[in-house]
This record gives structure tokens, sequence and C-alpha cells, in this order.
């Protein structure tokens, strides 16, 4: 086990001299506020919180930890479903949240640059004002950052049509753990030189670098979206029809999967009787397409209405109005916080090639009745992207915290592996799922990513005890 140093009087005095005085915080409200995310209710606490401005003062902040061997810990708006952003040794938590610039929207080249501590959706509604496009729409569009973004490579609804945020960047501007700071790429479309840095430090967590600077891919805004969402009988119908969508020929902007419970709670949860659940009712389908000629979206939204005939339905809700749209990606939108706050839950992100969505719901079905709890299941269907949530229930704190759970998880997980699938689509692995990497990658292939962690931070201080094991 690494050893770390903790923050003696001096230390505090050079960060203090870094950040500026009105920057660091040591008060209890901070550091409470600063030692969780949104990961079940799992704390952390910091001993200091620092908000720099600049990458000169991150830079000096890395060289400072590096000298002294503080952890620091770099976090973006806290939205993090995996705990990437908790503070396991301490130390330094290292927020982003001042560098809230979006520096050039670049309309000739439909290329933005911009700052890591910019909210998602405030950066999504600024291009668009220019008629452009950034896709990736995490639930938490409206609070998380972009840098939390890039960190873990961060998905969402559209992404089955458009890509995750890895297909948008271009281009990092970095602190390294040592304090250097470099560019990882080039601002263009294509790039055939040296090895790919932009994408090795997008999903890497905060393990490898602390970005500064992020720029942007932008699409032409396209004009028109449908949304439809249908009920089916079976929840096994209701996966079976996904991949269908596609084999027939569409690419949906949104097919999004909501278990019956998930649209119950959530519909409680945020006061919304925009859906009627009628009692043999399983799951639904919410389903968009998007693009720029109204009359074709009809015509595809009819053909796939029409293919999910062949299942068991019950009556299609077309949206009419953006009222109604809204009020539905409300729906899907809260269902995260709506069953977290209904019931004590762990969730898992699971993901497989679409086709095996059938499998792999039937699967989780069979691993909570062995182990004892009930499931709850929403997500990016069409990604074949799962959030699954297990239930506590009955469960004992022993059995919810230990092997009993721990062993249901890597059943799930093994079951994503053999569909030819892995354990998190858009979360991350951050500190809950790294027990499970063995499940997905050999040992040889966990030991070159360790080296390249090394290479990268030698004194393992920047995010320690993330993805690969506390202590690694
Ligand atoms: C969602 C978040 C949890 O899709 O990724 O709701
Ligand atoms: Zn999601």
């Amino acid at each position: 086990m690494q050893q770390y140093s903790k923050i003696t009087p001096g230390i505090f005095t050079a960060l203090q001299q870094i950040v500026g005085e009105g920057y660091i915080f040591t008060d209890t409200e901070h550091l409470a506020g600063y030692g969780h995310d949104e990961t079940e209710q799992l704390v952390f606490l910091p001993e200091v919180v620092l908000k720099p401005r600049t990458a000169p003062e991150i830079s000096a902040i890395m060289k400072l930890a590096n000298e002294h061997m503080v952890p620091v810990t770099p976090r973006g708006a806290g939205t993090g479903l995996s705990g990437g952003a908790l503070p396991v040794h301490g130390g330094i938590i290292l927020s982003m949240e001042r560098f809230n610039e979006i520096l050039a929207i670049d309309e000739r080249n439909l290329q933005a640059t911009v700052e890591p501590g910019v909210i998602n959706e405030i950066f999504k509604n600024a291009v668009a004002e220019k008629g452009l496009f950034y896709p990736p729409d995490p639930a938490s569009k409206g609070s998380c950052f972009l840098g939390g973004n890039v960190a873990e490579s961060s998905g969402g609804p559209k992404c089955v049509k458009y890509g995750t945020t890895k297909d948008y960047i271009l281009n990092l501007e970095v602190v390294l753990p040592t304090g250097e700071i470099i560019y990882t790429g080039a601002n263009t479309l294509k790039n055939s030189t040296g090895y790919n840095l932009t994408q090795l430090m997008v999903g890497s967590e905060g393990t490898l670098g602390i970005v500064t600077k992020i720029i942007v891919k932008l699409l032409p805004h396209p004009k028109y979206d449908l949304l439809m969402l249908v009920p089916f009988r079976s929840l096994d119908e209701a996966c079976a029809a996904v991949s269908e969508v596609f084999r027939s020929g569409f690419t949906p902007s949104a097919l999004e999967l909501m278990e019956r419970d998930a649209l119950d709670w959530v519909s409680r949860y945020v006061q919304s009787n925009v859906v009627k659940l009628e009692d043999d009712i399983e799951a639904h389908l919410l389903i968009e397409v998007d693009g720029n000629d109204p009359e074709v979206l009809m015509k595809e939204m009819e053909a796939i209405a029409g293919l999910m005939t062949r299942y068991n339905i019950a009556d299609v809700l077309f949206a009419d109005s953006a009222a109604q749209k809204n009020e539905l990606w409300r729906l899907r939108r809260g269902i995260n916080e709506a069953v977290k706050n209904n019931a004590v839950s762990k969730e898992q992100d699971t993901v497989v090639p679409r086709a095996e969505l059938p499998q792999l719901v039937k699967g989780v079905k069979r691993v909570g009745k062995k182990y004892g709890f009930k499931t709850v299941c929403y997500g990016h269907a069409g990604d074949g992207n799962l959030h699954i949530r297990l239930i506590r229930g009955d469960l004992t704190e022993e059995q919810w915290e230990g092997d009993h759970i721990k062993g249901a998880i890597a059943e799930i997980f093994t079951i994503c592996k053999e569909l030819g699938g892995t354990i998190s689509g858009e979360h991350g692995i951050g500190l809950v799922q790294q027990e499970y990497m063995g499940i997905v990658f050999s040992e040889k292939a966990l030991e070159l990513q360790r080296s390249i962690k090394h290479v990268f931070d030698p004194k393992n201080i920047l995010n320690p005890g993330k993805m690969f094991g506390v202590g690694a």
C-alpha cells in the first residue's frame, strides 16, 4: 500500500500561494460537499478543496503534490455514478468549476474550444443558437461538466445515432500528473500522427491527466424530431424489438428502454401523469427520429410503429407537442434519481451487442431470483447499454455490502462478457467497479493498462485507488 503525506501547514501555505487565498477551502461544509458524488451513499473526505483557474496553477499544484506525495483527485460537477471523483486517499480535491468558459465556437470549421467546467447543456444550447449540434447528452446534462464527460466518455440517449463523447473530442490541453502541460493531438477531423493520446485521455477517469481545454467537433443541428412511446406487454419482447428496428434499416436518434417500475417510480417522483400505466405493461420503448425533412421523418416513424405491431403492444403514444416531448424526456431522464430515491440500490452500467439484450435481461432476472433481490432496468437499449439497479429489498446489511451481492454482480458481468459485452458503457469503472475488471480483461491486458498509468503518473498521486485496485 502506497504511503501518502498529509497536508502540512507548509504544504497548505504553498497551495494557498498557487491558487490565491479565496480558492482554498478546509471548512467542514466544503469537505463534506466535495466528499461525495452520485454513487450510492459513499463519502470520502478530502483534506482540502482547491478551485484553481488556470492550467499553470494546476501544473504548480501537481508539481508540489509530486514533491510531497499528496494525492490529488480532480472533480467536475460530482454527478458520476462509479465514484471516480471520490478522494479515497484524502488529500486534495481539485475542483474544475472555475474553468467555465466557452472560449470559441468556430462556425467556419464546425468546432468549438471549451473549458472543462462548462455544463453540458449550457454548451449544447450555446452551439444550438448558431445552428450547431453537440450530441452527447447524459441524463445529468443540466448539471454535469464537459470535463467529467471527457473523463468518462459519457453517453446519453442521442449517442445511439451520433456516438458518445469520444466521437466528438478532437484535441485536448492536459496537465499531466507530473505537471507538464501538453496538447494531445490536433484540431483536425483526421489524424494518423503518432499514438492517439487524445483517445487515451478520453475515458481515463482523471487518472492520466487533468483536462484544461477541450476542442470538440460539432454537427449541423437537425431541424426536426418525432417521439413515440411504445408500451410492451412483455419485457423480453421489448428487448427483442430493439435490434429489429436497426435490422430493418432505421437508425433512430434515441431508442430507450424503461422497465415498468422505472416508469412507475419516476412518474410518482416527478409527479407526472402523462403516461397511463396499464396493469399488464412490463416495459416501454421510447423512440425518437430526427432529421431535416418532416415528411421523411413521419414515414420513418410510421414504419417503425408498424414494426412494433408484430409484438404484443398496447396503444402507442405519439408525442404531439413540444411540451409532451419534454415531459416524456423529463420522465426518462429522471429515472436514475427517482429509483435511487425510492429504494436502496446499486447501479450497474452493463453493455452488450444490442441483439443480445433479451439474453442479458433474462440473465439479470435469473441472477436476481437466485440471490433474492429485485432489479429495475432502463437505459440506452439501442446501444445495448442497460442500466440495472439492484434493489436491496430484504437483503441484510452483510449480504448487501459483502460477498453475497458481489457474487451476484460478478455473475451479471460474466453474462455481459459471455454475450460479447462489458461492464461499463458510459459510467466508468471508478471506485466501485474495479474489482470486476478481471472478468473482462486478461491479467496481461490489465498489466498493460497499469503500465500506462505508471508512465503518466510514476508516483501514483493523480486520482489513486481508481480503475485498477485501491492502492495500485
Ligand atoms: C441514465 C444515466 C444514469 O441514462 O446514465 O439515466
Ligand atoms: Zn445512461
